[in-house]
């Protein structure tokens, strides 16, 4: 996993225009959200998912580059005034924070088109049929019926009181979405794939969808701003839905380890090559214990 980390810096910053680049301060501001910050979920997820069906790394720099360019963008565009109006993220000041919101806005819809440039345009071991279907299920998950959608969903209901079954809808889309997309970016390098494997996989990464939304609502009550680096009780001030605010936060914990467990028993079967996926939901529900 580390070593797939120390991958990804790179081809992060090899697919992110130089801080000189014309126009220098939209590239400035784009490497300033994705570099030098953040957990790198999304990515790692892409990694240990394709270790999973027995793919090798040098086809994962892509998809997992893509994934956490099109996750930056969702963070800038979250935290600006409109959204989220939060100050800080990744320990350092929001994007419009440090660049003005008119330039955050602007590195947003970039790093989103960039995400779509790496999957179309990459290296060439992975078969244009990958990158097809790659593009589609990026396309999908980041637009109106997945990220997008649950944005939207989110800010509708600041101030009203949703039902479980509302609230987890909001959750599957605005998070779940993005999650569930790496998962199977990851397992899309194997076009061989059995469709009962990707079926295990998809349903494991729906699980940890929802519980990594959990904790974070989990942690935006029980939190240190500074170790999450960015501002906890930032829900109950501006009024949101979360587990927490409607079922307490003992009830909301065990959600999360039963999603866990859930995880854990649709990857039975696939052995150890999915060993780093066990890890990644473990490391969801306990990282902050
Ligand atoms: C934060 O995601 C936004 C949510 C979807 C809850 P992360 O907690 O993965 O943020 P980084 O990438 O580590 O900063
Ligand atoms: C963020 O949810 C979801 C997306 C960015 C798509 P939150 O608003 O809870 O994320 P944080 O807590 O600001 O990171
Ligand atoms: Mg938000
Ligand atoms: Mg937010
Ligand atoms: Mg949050």
């Amino acid at each position: 996993m580390a070593s797939c980390q120390a991958r990804l810096e790179r081809s992060l910053s090899h697919w992110l225009p130089a801080a000189g680049t014309h126009p220098s301060i939209l590239h400035e501001s784009m490497r300033y959200a994705v570099l030098d910050g953040g957990k790198r979920i999304r990515p790692t997820l892409v990694y240990a998912s394709g270790r999973a069906v027995g793919s090798e790394p040098e086809l994962l720099d892509d998809p997992a580059s893509a994934i956490e360019f099109m996750h930056a963008y969702s963070l800038v565009h979250d935290d600006l005034p409109a959204m989220d109006d939060d100050d800080l993220r990744r320990g350092k000041p929001s994007c419009h924070k440090a660049y003005g919101e008119a330039t955050a806005i602007l590195a947003g819809d970039a790093l989103q088109s960039l995400a779509f440039y790496v999957l179309g345009h990459g290296n060439t071991a992975l078969t244009d049929q990958a990158r097809h279907h790659m593009i589609e299920a990026l396309a999908l998950a980041a637009g109106s019926r997945g990220m997008a959608g649950g944005q939207c969903i989110d800010l509708a209901a600041a101030g009203q009181e949703l039902d479980i079954a509302e609230l987890e809808d909001m959750h599957i889309h605005k998070t779940g979405a993005l999650i569930r997309c790496s998962v199977v970016l990851g397992a899309l390098t194997n076009a061989q794939l059995e469709p009962d494997v990707l079926g295990k996989l998809d349903h494991y990464a729906k699980c940890i969808g929802l519980a990594f939304q959990i904790r974070d609502d989990i942690l935006d009550e029980e939190g240190e701003t500074g170790t999450l680096g960015k501002r906890s009780g930032s829900d109950r001030s501006s009024g949101k839905s979360t587990y927490p605010a409607l079922i307490g936060l003992d009830a909301a914990k065990q959600r999360a380890d039963e999603l866990h467990e859930e995880a854990m028993d649709s990857l039975s079967g696939l052995g150890e090559p999915a060993d780093p996926l066990r890890w990644i939901s473990l490391y969801i529900i306990e990282r902050d214990r």
